[in-house]
This record gives structure tokens, C-alpha cells and sequence, in this order.
């Protein structure tokens, strides 16, 4: 007799085992959620967990949104206007330009175009969770070359797993938890022996060095970049890449025709037509990190690294780092718990505006003078 309830056992058999085997990505949980979770309404939430944008996006890019009237209509599958938005405003070719819905889909596209199951991507933690999830749901095998102490590369190792035949290297600069950036003679050595190098600047407009000029001059360079931080776009997912224009192409022959929605397109166009106020903004989040930073650094259990990018990593010493990301989180202060390698007992805090800040200083010295021996 069928039996539906034994079919669908029957079917998860036949699921890929690694994937089942697969730890999941551990996203964040947006504001409502959090709001919902503590029973307080959503204003008296400070949300400095997922590094992004306090200011929101554009007023320019509420206006082009209620003013667009092809909604019913298809998105365009090339995304030539907004390829050559970004080609203008990069400088470089638009046929090197990729768009994707978040720079997460192109990591996962281009996972798609390089990695086959056995082959091998170098991760360089502790950095961004996506570089080992997306190999491993292609069945890649992911090789660990831990950063040092400071979260600079271990360039030379690094090179020698490039030699046994790593085919894919992922860096983010800044790096994110760490905020730190790779340098030019690290990257060139990278470069150096023929590994596809992808270079992921989601933070980059918080910092002072982009790679994204040398990539129509080299073979294996990929930059990627985002309109999520810098643009407060994250909600509408809107990244973009510069390729080697054979990969672009490829890119762009593998990914879903509409990948892209028009409203982040639309999005996208405002958002460059108003950079001038947009960059005021980015300018107002890096002097609040470096105020932020040097109250942090006042705060005897708390060790501070400096970043590039919107948000600032910490060192708890002698308290409970995970004590004090629960009580903060109690106040309804949202801040994001390491617990893992290189970022034992860490938390990364977003920079948001001066009024977060100060909530969240006033309950870190609260809780400091509470939970100290
Ligand atoms: C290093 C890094 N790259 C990429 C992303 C994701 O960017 P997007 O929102 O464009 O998918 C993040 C998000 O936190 C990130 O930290």
C-alpha cells in the first residue's frame, strides 16, 4: 500500500551525504525577531550584530523605488544599465562587472564555476562563514591556513598550499571579524602562484585600500563588493564583482537569467547617483568607530583591534565573554559571541550611530563592574 510518510523517508536517502553531514551557515536574525524574542518594541532594540548600515539607505533611493512603474516586467538579464553604472563608477570595463543578489550569490556562483566535489578552497580564518560554506556545498574540500595572532596571512603558507593545488583562495579585506586589511606585496605573492584569488572588499569604503583597480590587468583576480554596508542597502541584496573578463562572461552564462531583481537594480542606479552623501554617511561611521574604539579600549576587560572596517573586534579578558553578550543582549543590545579558533572569547560590535554607542558603553560598564573577580 503507498504510504506518503515512507516516501518521503526514501527521499531523503538520496540527498547528497555530505550535505547532510554539512554544518549550516549561522545567520543572524533580524530586528523584529529580536524585538519579538525580548518583548520590547523594535526602537528599543540596538542592533550591532550583522555590521549593518545605521543611516539606512539613500533618501534618493526611496524616491526611484515609489517612482518605478515596471515592476510587471522582467528584470534585465545582461543588467546593462546598472553594469555600466558601476563600470563608471569603478573606472574598469563593464564586461568585467557581474551583479548578483548580494555579493553571497556571486561567492556561490563562482564556487559553481571553479570548485567540483574533491577539489580544494583555501580559507583563511577566522574570516566571513560563507568563503567554507559555499565550497562545501559543492563538495570541496576546504583547507584551513589560520591566520596569525594579529589576523595578518601566513603568506608563505598560504603559497605552499597553492602548490599542492588549491584552486580557490578567499580573502576579505577588511577581513571580517577582524577588520584588518591584507597589503599589496601579500596579495601579489598570493597572485603569484596562479591561484583564483578572490578578493572580498564588502567593507572597503570604510578603509583606504581596494584591489579593484589591478583586476583587467590580471588573469586570477576576482574583487567582489556590496551595496549592503556602505550603501544600507542589505535588506534588498545588491552586490557586484570586477572578474577577468573570460570569467565575467562565464559568470554571467551560469548564473539565473533574473537574478537580480528591479528594485535592487533601481536601487543600485539612485544609490550611485547620490555617492557624494552616501560617502558623508561612511565618513560619520568611521570617526564613530574611532571615538567608539578608544572608549572600548578604556574599559579594563576589553581588548580592542584596530579595523578599517564598520565594526570593531574585542577581546574579553577575565570576565565571561559569552556573560557579557547575554546580559547586553538582555538590555536589548545585540552584539556578535565568538567562540571560535583565533576568536576565542571575542565579540565584533557594528558601528552604529552616537546614541547606540552610548547605550552600549553605559551597559558595558554596568555589566564590567557586575561581573568583575
Ligand atoms: C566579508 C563579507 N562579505 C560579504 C558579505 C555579504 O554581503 P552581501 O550582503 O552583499 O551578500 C558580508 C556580510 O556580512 C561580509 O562580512
Amino acid at each position: 500500500m503507498f504510504d506518503p510518510a515512507r516516501t518521503r523517508m526514501d527521499a531523503l536517502r538520496l540527498v547528497r551525504p555530505e550535505l547532510l553531514a554539512m554544518l549550516g551557515y549561522e545567520p543572524i536574525e533580524p530586528v523584529d525577531v529580536l524585538a519579538e524574542e525580548l518583548g520590547v518594541p523594535i526602537d528599543r532594540i540596538v542592533k550591532l550584530d550583522g555590521n549593518e548600515n545605521p543611516y539606512g539607505p539613500s533618501p534618493r533611493v526611496k524616491e526611484a523605488l515609489a517612482d518605478f512603474d515596471l515592476y510587471h516586467i522582467y528584470p534585465d538579464p545582461e543588467q546593462r544599465r546598472v553594469r555600466q553604472a558601476l563600470a563608471d563608477y569603478l573606472g574598469v570595463d563593464s564586461e568585467h562587472i557581474v551583479v548578483g543578489n548580494g555579493s553571497d550569490e556571486l561567492l556561490e556562483l563562482i564556487a559553481c564555476l571553479f570548485l567540483s566535489p574533491g577539489d580544494a578552497a583555501i580559507n583563511c580564518g577566522p574570516t566571513f562563514g560563507m568563503y567554507s560554506f559555499v565550497s562545501e556545498i559543492r563538495g570541496a574540500r576546504v583547507v584551513e591556513v589560520p591566520r596569525r595572532q594579529d589576523f595578518s596571512l601566513d603568506v608563505a603558507v598560504v603559497q605552499a598550499a597553492a602548490r599542492r593545488g588549491a584552486k580557490v583562495i578567499f580573502l576579505a579585506s577588511p577581513n571580517n571579524p577582524s577588520g584588518n586589511t591584507i597589503s599589496t606585496s601579500e596579495l601579489e605573492a598570493v597572485l603569484s602562484t596562479g591561484i583564483l584569488t578572490v578578493v572580498d572588499e564588502a567593507y572597503v569604503e570604510f578603509s583606504d585600500r581596494s584591489f579593484v583597480s589591478l583586476v583587467p590587468q590580471r588573469d586570477n583576480l576576482i574583487v567582489l563588493r556590496t551595496f549592503s554596508k556602505w550603501a544600507g542597502l542589505a535588506g534588498l541584496r545588491a552586490g557586484y564583482g570586477a572578474f577577468p573578463k573570460g570569467i565575467a562572461e562565464l559568470m554571467r552564462k551560469v548564473k539565473m537569467p533574473y537574478n537580480m531583481n528591479v528594485a535592487a537594480q533601481v536601487a543600485i542606479l539612485a544609490s550611485l547617483a547620490d555617492v557624494e552623501s552616501l560617502s558623508e554617511r561612511v565618513q560619520a561611521i568611521v570617526r564613530e568607530r574611532e571615538r567608539l574604539s578608544g572608549e572600548l579600549a578604556a574599559l579594563p576587560f576589553l581588548r580592542t583591534f584596530p579595523s578599517r572596517a564598520n565594526f570593531i573586534l574585542c577581546r574579553v579578558q577575565s570576565i565571561d565573554a559569552r556573560e557579557v553578550s547575554r546580559r547586553l543582549r538582555q538590555q536589548g543590545i545585540f552584539v556578535r559571541y565568538f567562540d571560535t579558533p583565533g576568536v576565542k572569547d571575542c565579540i565584533r560590535i557594528t558601528v552604529g550611530k552616537p546614541e547606540h554607542s552610548e547605550r552600549l558603553l553605559a551597559a558595558l560598564r554596568e555589566i564590567g563592574g557586575s561581573l568583575a573577580p
